[in-house]
């Protein structure tokens, strides 16, 4: 299975902020945003991943995570010049995708809470049978999001985007899987309104063709989407108690590897000697201390 991390778009919600660095780069707390969907990828065992950007932006990616042999895997980067919405990813992608299986990620998602990678599993065998599966989380501004509307079995049976007089409150996340031949599918989506291949249109063909499953994130989950400058700094706090609290480093992507055991010791211990002076370099040593 492949993986794409879509990182491009202009961020104009987040001007001034984000008019000389791209939002995937900025930090939520002690890492940058990107890091948090690469370990998503990641912990779904996914190893060659896509990484999409605007033209100007692709430099300063790959100086952050070069071809992903500080994390054991294989990062590769394509531009996508206008963001002309979220299915264009896998046309943009088709050529990597190379007719398998493949996830799709915003670059500024945020996944966080009990059994992920068991639902990231399941996702994954679902497209080995032909589904694709889309994750909903529930959210008090629902006019916001796509809106999935379920039946008592929870059961997808509509899917809006962005919708008015939205028919329920389950957001779709910005974490999709699809079965092989995603890119076929995408180049038949018609653009909305407002130009933009929707993503919503490309799942509601699976759901047309009853090939559409929904995994429901519970209320202790914690999903962001930081968009915003509330979302952005909320996320960072998140993250900071709760870093703090467990005294445990969400969504390190160098702990994922060593774990896995994509990468070794030395490796390891190179990025933790790169970080000595700060509690990221510190939990990268303890954790190869622990395993001594
Ligand atoms: C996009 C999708 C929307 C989804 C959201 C999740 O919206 O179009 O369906 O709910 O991501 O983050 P955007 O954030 O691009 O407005």
């Amino acid at each position: 299975m492949k993986g794409i991390i879509l990182a491009g778009g202009t961020g104009t919600r987040l001007y001034p902020i984000t008019e000389g660095i791209s939002k995937q780069l900025m930090p939520i707390y002690d890492k940058p945003m990107i890091y948090y969907p690469l370990s998503t990828l990641m912990s779904a065992g996914i190893r060659d991943i896509l990484v999409i950007t605007t033209p100007h932006d692709q430099e300063n990616f790959k100086r952050l995570l070069k071809s992903g042999e500080d994390f054991g895997i294989n990062i590769s980067y394509a531009i996508q010049d206008s963001p002309r919405g979220l299915a264009d990813a896998f046309i943009v992608g088709e050529d990597f995708i190379d007719g398998d299986s493949c996830c799709m990620i915003l670059g500024d998602n945020i996944f966080y809470g009990n059994d992920f990678t068991k639902m990231l599993n399941e996702a994954r065998i679902n497209t080995q049978n032909g589904y694709a599966t889309i994750f909903g989380y529930q959210v008090k501004d629902p006019e916001r999001f796509g809106i999935m509307e379920l039946d008592k079995e929870k059961n997808v049976i509509s899917i809006e985007e962005k919708p008015e007089k939205p028919k329920s409150k389950f957001a779709v996340t910005g974490i999709y899987f699809y079965p092989e031949k995603v890119s076929e599918y995408a180049k038949k989506v018609k653009p909305s309104q407002r130009g933009e291949i929707e993503i919503t249109t490309l799942n509601d063909m699976y759901l047309k063709e009853n090939k559409l499953k929904a995994s429901l994130l519970g209320s202790g989950f914690t999903w962001y989407d930081t968009g915003t400058f509330e979302s952005e700094l909320d996320a960072a706090l998140m993250i900071r108690s709760i870093q703090n609290n467990k005294d445990k480093i969400v969504c390190c992507p160098e702990e994922i590897a060593y774990v896995n055991k994509w990468i070794d010791k030395n490796t390891l211990t190179k990025r933790a000697e790169l970080m000595k002076k700060n509690a990221y370099g510190k939990y990268l040593y303890k954790i190869i201390e622990e395993d001594n």
